[in-house]
């Protein structure tokens, strides 16, 4: 049930603090208007705010004079449920803080591309002073009670800042991301105080037991903590803070429904009738490094060249969502796919057929993005490394039909859940050309068994369970805990 949402009484207890939010804000003549967002982190976080109310801190898009306050508004406008409170970020220090610190330095090494680092002392100067800006901002939002619900790592210092101000405040922390094992994480000129920013936490958690364990494993090597592997519990001090793996989720209702519509339906039958293809190959994901977009296309190639059967009757539909414009990698990246695109439809385009790669730059609303996964053969999701991965659980949920592959990279945090797809290594060209081939072949009855195991696996623990899950820990008293599975046996008491 639904608390009434009543903005003339003080919000709700519960305070998320991100990096981005539901609606990003613009300022004209004076006037500031907020449309939506539509991303991973709002479908998963969004919920709660929803049926918990509470406050919602994050920078909104605007860029100006950091002195300025934020607005604070009560969304949805007409019904609101909770309040959104902004951070006005300078645009210096935006620079230093999200192009630099978040997405030069943290953000490759977290995927374990330390060759794409950039390690500046600057970025780390702004990040530290925005994520100062962002604590103020929170605790000026604190009441009594307050559960402060922080969000990955654009904002690692975050809870520590809080701490220092409020010593027993409950702060939880969702990372969202890899985490890298302890000698990658070494390369870090600032990793001791990114953890200790993370340690000012009760409860961290992260997609998948392996990240769990790179953490555990870095906080160990750079503080003198106890470590309880069994009932996944650190005390730092003399605090203890709760660790878990618990994947994010989706609202499969959601997308089922989406599937059923039938103008989702007509759209899909459109998309494969204007590709001409009679195999539909499909890939959706942010024109990022880590998504393996050039890897996907060449083993495309490699596909045609080996099964020239194909050749004019398969196609990969490839939407790149434009992100991050303005990081030098990610520029680069633009270059490197739209190379190679030209590459493979210069080869295998006879002018006759299906053309080899249709390639979009552009992103996608709800329905058009249940449209397309409803109008493909198979869904390649073939990153180098991922956090998560929400695209595959969404496809999933909407292939009610049963058709469908998910070819799925092992190096997606997703793989550890959905153990009934199809798995291909995408460093290894040829074995991901070969799997093409094997999921354009796959048996009906094959395919509709896999996707009902994924079916079940997504409805297990869905976005209610996400969150709910961590907030039940954090709510616990002390001591009130049911023991986890054991972490790896390396992982003892010290
Ligand atoms: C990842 C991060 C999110 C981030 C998203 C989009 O999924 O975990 O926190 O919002 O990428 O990136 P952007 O830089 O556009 O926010």
């Amino acid at each position: 049930m639904q608390t009434p949402f009543n903005p003339n009484r003080q919000a709700g207890k519960l305070v998320v603090v991100s990096n981005r939010a539901s609606y990003v804000f613009a300022e004209d003549a004076g006037q500031i208007t907020w449309k939506r967002a539509v991303s991973g982190l709002v479908s998963a976080v969004e919920p709660v705010l929803n049926s918990a109310n509470g406050t919602w801190v994050a920078w909104c898009g605007r860029l100006g004079s950091p002195q300025g306050k934020g607005v604070r508004i009560g969304v949805p406008a007409g019904s609101p449920r909770y309040f959104l409170q902004e951070v006005v970020l300078d645009q210096e220090d935006y620079r230093g803080y999200y192009h630099g610190f978040a997405n030069s330095c943290l953000w490759p090494l977290a995927h374990q591309m330390i060759d794409k680092c950039d390690f500046q002392g600057q970025y780390w100067q702004a990040y530290r002073k925005v994520n100062h800006q962002f604590a103020r901002t929170v605790l000026e939002c604190a009441r009594a009670e307050s559960i402060f619900w922080v969000h990955d790592y654009h904002l690692a210092i975050v809870p520590q800042l809080i701490r220092r101000r409020l010593p027993g405040a409950k702060i939880a922390f969702f990372w969202h991301i890899p985490f890298p094992p302890p000698d990658v994480f070494a390369v870090l000129p600032w990793g001791r105080q990114v953890l200790h920013g993370l340690l000012g936490n009760d409860l961290i958690a992260f997609h998948t037991r392996s990240y769990l364990e790179n953490f555990l494993a870095c906080a160990k090597k750079y503080f003198r903590l106890k470590i309880n592997p069994e009932h996944g519990l650190i005390w730092f001090g003399d605090r203890r803070i709760i660790t878990r793996a618990v994947p994010v989720g989706i609202n499969w209702q959601h997308f089922e429904q989406l599937a059923d519509d039938p103008e989702v339906k007509a759209q899909a039958q459109q998309i494969r009738r204007s590709t001409g293809a009679r195999h539909l190959f499909l890939g959706i994901d942010r024109l990022d490094y880590t998504k393996g977009i050039p890897e996907r296309i060449k083993a495309f190639g490699a596909f045609l060249d080996k099964f020239p059967q194909y050749r004019g009757k398969a196609t990969l539909l490839q939407i790149a969502v434009p992100t991050r414009n303005g990081v030098e990698a990610y520029d680069r990246l633009k270059e490197e796919v739209e190379r190679l695109v030209g590459k493979i439809n210069g080869a295998y385009d006879h002018g006759c057929g299906a053309v080899p790669v249709r390639y979009l730059h552009r992103s996608l609303n709800e329905k058009e993005l249940v449209a397309h996964y409803l109008a493909a053969d198979v869904m390649l999701v073939t990153a180098l490394r991922d956090g998560l991965n929400l695209i595959a659980k969404e496809f999933i949920a909407a292939r009610t039909d049963g058709r469908g592959v998910l070819l799925l990279s092992p190096f997606a945090g997703v793989a550890d859940e959905l153990t009934s797809a199809l798995l291909a290594n995408p460093y290894n060209v040829t074995q991901l050309a070969n799997r093409m081939k094997t999921a354009l072949e796959m048996p009906p009855e094959e395919k509709r068994e896999r996707l009902r195991a994924l079916q079940q696996t997504v409805k297990n623990k869905d976005s209610r369970w996400w969150w709910q899950t961590q907030l039940k820990l954090i709510s616990l008293p002390q001591g009130r805990l049911t023991p986890e599975k054991p972490l790896a046996a390396n992982q003892t008491a010290t």
